[in-house]
């Protein structure tokens, strides 16, 4: 699919990241950055997921101070309120009713064949993932296991409320990471749904926004697999100095190349990665020599890697600090993004009942 640049009007952006801790790099890389540089060129709509966050039963207490931060989080990476509408899911109702209606056109099936949806299933219930996965398998242990209870149904319908999150703002371009990608695909396949049981042309497909490039998928400090709160293997926009120098002094290595020009192990490989995200070019192409003719030392390559992370965590870090207990402030931001996100969610979910043959008396 290609994306559209041409400005006539300005086409739609719309994403959100789940209240669910604080921001980091791979939030910041998959998404927050890419809000940033978008705001200047788009319609941006950007809201913090507090409905999504429920599907894993955050501490009540907890909520509201996680929505809080990921507000400080947006502002402090340089979200501009005057730019972009800025809200609070449940802060718009109308998505709620418009969940329940896309619910309709929904199947179990596909909802239980996503990604996500197993992975979280199989964490609540205890069952490693297999090799060479048989999805049949994986579900059928999923239904039969007398303990389901632990996997709620809105986990199971999570992708419909993200699909609406999409839809009812008729979004052209939805920035996210790589992991988002398959919820992508299923917003377009209900939206095409919708309008061919209906027989309208009512909604278009969205689609990722990568500046030209891939989807990112930014690793951990653990060796394998992405950065992800959940892994326990993040850098956050909010490590202070030195618990940053730390974590990436601990990442994990290996034994270092044991010829010259070999491939690089994935915690090697992991790290490079990181440095592309990060550091100059000419940085990560020294590193690159230095482990193609066996001379690097992994200590340097970590030493400088922090440093690089630091020149781009710190100043947002400031911001945050100074922005998350200026409670009046937050307020204001979120209360007035709410109304404007109120104001075209209204319209939709109104578009849609009437398409559906909701009508009052
Ligand atoms: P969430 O909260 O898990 O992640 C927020 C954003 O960060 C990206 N991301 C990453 N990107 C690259 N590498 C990583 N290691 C990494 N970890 C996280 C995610 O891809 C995402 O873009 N379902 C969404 C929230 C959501 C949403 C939406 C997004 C709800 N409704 C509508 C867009 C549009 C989620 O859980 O993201």
């Amino acid at each position: 699919m290609t994306q559209d640049i041409s400005q006539d009007k300005k086409k739609v952006v719309l994403s959100g990241i789940r209240a669910t801790g604080n921001l980091h790099l791979g939030n910041y890389y998959g998404a927050l950055n890419k809000f940033v540089r978008m705001q200047d060129d788009y319609d941006c709509r950007f809201f913090i997921a507090d409905l999504h966050a429920l599907t894993t039963h955050p501490d009540p207490a907890m909520l509201h101070s996680n929505v809080k931060s990921i507000l400080a989080e947006y502002l402090a990476a340089g979200l501009d309120p005057e730019k972009n509408i800025l809200y609070v899911q449940s802060d718009v109702p109308e998505i709620s009713e418009m969940y329940l209606l896309m619910n309709m056109h929904a199947g179990i099936g596909e909802l239980m064949r996503t990604a996500s949806f197993k992975d979280k299933a199989r964490k609540a219930l205890g069952i490693a993932p297999k090799s060479g996965e048989d999805e049949e398998e994986i579900e059928k242990e999923i239904c039969g296991n007398q303990t389901n209870k632990s996997v709620n149904a809105g986990l199971l319908t999570y992708p419909t409320l993200m699909a609406v999150d999409i839809l009812i703002h008729h979004a052209d371009f939805v920035p996210v990471g790589k992991d988002q990608e398959q919820h992508l695909e299923l917003t377009r396949r209900f939206g095409r749904r919708f309008n061919s049981f209906y027989k309208t042309d009512y909604f278009h497909e969205p689609v990722n926004f990568n500046f030209g490039s891939h989807a990112v998928k930014v690793p951990g400090l653990d060796g394998s697999g992405k950065m992800g709160k959940s892994e326990g293997n993040c850098i956050y926009l909010i490590d202070d100095e030195k618990t940053l120098r730390k974590k990436v002094m601990r990442a994990v290595t290996d034994q270092g190349p044991q010829q010259p020009n070999s491939t690089p192990t994935e915690p090697i490989q992991n790290l490079f990665t990181l440095m592309e995200l990060v550091s100059e070019p000419s940085t990560l192409q020294h590193f690159k020599q230095a482990y193609a003719d066996c001379s690097i030392r992994y200590g340097d390559l970590k030493k400088q890697l922090a440093e690089d992370i630091l020149k781009v965590t710190l100043p947002i870090r400031e911001r945050i600090l100074d922005l998350r207990d200026n409670d009046e402030y937050l307020s204001k931001v979120v209360r007035r993004g709410a109304e404007q996100a109120r104001e075209v969610a209204a319209k939709t979910l109104r578009e849609v009942r009437e398409i559906m043959g909701i009508r009052k008396f």
